[in-house]
């Protein structure tokens, strides 16, 4: 160990602090502040630093008012009245004993008031300076409130997207979900978190959640220790290194370990591998839902089993503010354990703020709420989420060659379906719809017409497609809103058949009976398996739920004002059947090839044989729908001369590659240029391909681009035969191009 670490190991264990990196001046004096106050504080005063409640579940204001008087609360969620917040914060800084603040916390996961896309559509921008900006802008609207804390961004992996919290996170990929949740808690925590517009990011859910049996919300997950520090972890840690300053736990038990309890993740890796300063909030009772896991026997055991594994405070069960006591009286857990949580509580609280501006400006959110600039940047980052699976030629549409247009399906004009998951506080007025935007900016020179046909997306009834259907026949083209209302997504909302719901299929198939350009635009939370509705549709627009601007946003997109540039976070299976259906599954023995036989072809009677051999199903082969990182653009985009500056490199080397992109198209567009890698042989399998960088590059018809990209050899570190993270020496294949499925490999070396 170098002596710089050792003396700092020794510095900050004599300041009683656990050492995220070197101390400044302030940092020293914010801990020696955090021990004074400590050396004062009661036990019943610690306790309740550690004690989060929901301002609702308190019943009567006066309960709350009173706990937090005794100092037995340290945080509220859900609070978003600035009065009703000042008045808490006054009670706890001018009447509580040691006047320390509340923290305010609440779920802001794509927006306060201005709702941008779900995070699964802002994956799919592959922009983080928008998902960073609209962190930023969520921070300003929320503060407004006086809430200093969200509980995002989600890091969880989502390779099942039967899952609903799929919506709530950045998709498949690792590396694209750790850049994206690096930008969040850059844009939430700012340059200064003490900003009062800043907020306290939460990092969640720690971890493994959203690999859950069956894809079914809160079920067990079995991620081998591998597996979950090659694809799980690393978003995290990205996100620890940026700065997070909270961390939440997950419901779930890894191989018969509930991650409440969990002091592997929570002191080994968060603490001791990463170094982290910050606190651990439990997820929702989930310390008591220990004993419903067979974890824990009773409360009390619970809040020992969290408080020893490191969660520092307990979001709703009310098991610490109940039982730490006695557990501390009785021996079973050191006032120095609960020390350092409160210490872990405080900091936050210290760099937040908090201590020196408690209060929020109470008329400040009239200003803030909805500004001009959040709503642009709100339509910005739906039109760039938006990926486009398939045009004929139909799209864009063009305004002067058509005269009557058909929009219909149940998301046209759903203002609180289009909002998505995970959102108290925007609001249905503020929210644009498609047809609302369609008709401001064609309804002068292009006659709309309306047929909702189905009134929301599991309506069946066969009377409004009839009308649609009539109403087609005197159109020139067809937009039909099709998807999922946001309440089928989201936290619990799990589906086993990911079709789209019957109705909406038969409108889709009924308008295309009719002959005229079928435009199908699909707003949901997740991928839904539209492999029929495709066929049926000349062009497909595939929106994540896209929030507050997600009318504009849309139209723009369909009549050519904007070119479409999202690409999938995720994988599209053709049907649940295939899931878990992911790009960068591990390489297996038996590959397969693409020429294998399936039932169609076996003949009756065939006697027993291995049908090529291969991994794959009879009766859908392989392939998804549509792959990781693929998105059509109005114009086309060709990659030559990829070129590395060497054939073989060093571990500690840079690797440095270039190539030409060119815009083949007619229209000014941008093309995310995507990087993947191969390890071709290891000491434990590796994945097929692996994502290792992007770029949006906006290109001119006709233009040509030499781009430059360099990509450290430590970037290709995995986790080895003995778990050590390691560079293996060996060869290794490369691609550049426009999704995962793309383009030839280059050749090179690890020496
Ligand atoms: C439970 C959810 O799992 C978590 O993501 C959320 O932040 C908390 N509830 C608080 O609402």
């Amino acid at each position: 160990m170098p002596l710089k670490k050792i003396f700092l190991i020794l510095l900050c264990t004599s300041l009683s602090w656990s050492c995220a990196q070197e101390q400044t001046g302030t940092d020293r004096e914010t801990e020696k502040k955090i021990s004074r106050l400590i050396s004062q504080m009661t036990l019943e005063e610690k306790i309740g630093q550690m004690n989060q409640i929901s301002s609702s579940n308190m019943g009567m204001d006066q309960g709350l008012a009173e706990a937090i008087e005794k100092g037995q609360i340290g945080s509220i969620l859900n609070e978003v009245d600035p009065a009703r917040v000042n008045t808490y914060q006054k009670i706890a800084v001018e009447r509580s004993r040691l006047g320390i603040p509340l923290i305010v916390g609440r779920d802001v996961i794509h927006g306060f008031k201005t709702i941008f896309p779900v995070p699964l559509g802002m994956a799919a921008t592959f922009n983080p300076t928008v998902v960073e900006q609209g962190a930023r802008i969520a921070a300003r609207e929320a503060t407004a409130t006086g809430v200093r804390w969200t509980f995002s961004p989600m890091l969880d992996i989502a390779r099942d997207p039967r899952w609903g919290r799929i919506a709530e996170g950045f998709g498949e990929d690792t590396y694209l979900t750790a850049v994206m949740g690096e930008a969040m808690v850059k844009g939430y925590q700012g340059t200064d978190p003490a900003d009062p517009a800043s907020m306290a990011a939460c990092i969640k859910h720690f971890a493994g959640y959203s690999a859950a049996e069956g894809g079914r919300d809160y079920n067990s997950t079995f991620i081998p220790e591998r597996l979950l520090r090659n694809v799980y972890l690393p978003p995290f840690q990205k996100a620890v290194e940026a700065g997070a300053l909270t961390l939440m736990t997950s419901f779930n038990d890894n191989d018969g370990v509930p991650s409440t309890g969990n002091t592997f993740l929570l002191r080994n890796v968060l603490r001791d591998e990463w170094d982290f300063s910050g606190f651990v909030v439990s997820d929702w009772s989930s310390v008591t839902e220990m004993i419903a896991h067979g974890f824990a026997k009773d409360p009390g055991h619970a809040a020992d089993l969290a408080v020893n594994a490191g969660v520092d405070m307990d979001m709703m069960s009310f098991a610490y503010i109940t039982h730490l006591p006695e557990l501390i009286k009785e021996g079973k857990i050191s006032e120095k354990l609960i020390d350092e949580a409160i210490r872990n509580i405080l900091r936050v609280k210290f760099r937040l703020g908090l201590f020196e501006n408690p209060y929020v400006d109470e008329n400040l959110h009239k200003d803030v709420f909805y500004a001009p600039d959040h709503l642009e940047l709100a339509k910005q980052t739906a039109t760039e989420s938006v990926v486009m699976l398939k045009n004929d030629g139909t799209l864009p549409l063009d305004e002067t060659r058509i005269k009557t247009l058909l929009v219909t399906g149940p998301m046209a004009d759903a203002a609180h379906d289009q909002l998505g998951t995970w959102v108290f506080d925007g609001e249905e007025h503020a929210t644009i719809t498609p047809l609302q935007a369609i008709r401001d900016a064609y309804g002068h020179s292009i006659r709309i017409v309306y047929e909702p046909a189905l009134s929301h997306s599991r309506d069946n009834s066969p009377a409004g497609i009839r009308k649609a259907v009539l109403a087609a026949r005197r159109a020139d083209a067809v937009l039909v809103f099709a998807g999922e209302e946001s309440i089928l997504s989201g936290e619990a909302h799990c589906l086993a058949n990911l079709d789209l719901q019957e109705g909406q299929s038969r409108l889709i198939e009924a308008l295309k009976a009719v002959g005229k350009p079928v435009i199908t635009v699909i707003m949901a939370g997740r991928p839904l398996t539209i492999e029929k509705e495709t066929t049926w549709s000349n062009a497909v627009l595939y929106s994540f739920h896209p929030g507050t601007m997600g009318g504009p946003a849309l139209a723009d997109l369909i009549f050519g004002l904007e070119v479409p540039s999202g690409k999938l976070p995720v994988t599209f299976p053709r049907s649940s059947g295939q899931i878990p259906l992911y790009y960068n599954h591990n390489r297996t023995g038996r590959p397969f090839l693409g020429n294998e036989t399936l039932l169609k072809d076996i003949p009756p009677k065939a006697g027993q044989t291995s049908l090529g051999n291969t991994s794959f199903y009879l009766d859908l082969g392989a392939d998804p729908l549509f792959p990781f990182g693929y998105g059509l653009s109005y114009s086309a985009f060709a990659y030559t001369n990829i070129t590395l500056d060497k054939v073989s490199y060093g571990k500690d080397e840079v690797i440095g590659l270039t190539f030409d992109l060119t815009n083949t198209g007619k229209y000014t567009a941008t093309e995310v240029a995507q990087l993947y890698i191969c390890d071709k042989t290891g000491s434990v399998t590796r994945p097929v391909k692996e994502l290792k960088y992007f770029e949006r590059i906006t290109l001119n018809p006709g233009e040509s681009r030499t781009v430059n990209w360099t990509l450290p050899v430590s970037e290709l570190a995995f986790r080895d035969l003995n778990m050590d993270l390691t560079v293996e020496p060996g060869q290794f294949e490369l691609w550049v191009a426009g999704d995962s499925v793309s383009g030839d490999p280059v050749l090179f070396e690890v020496h």
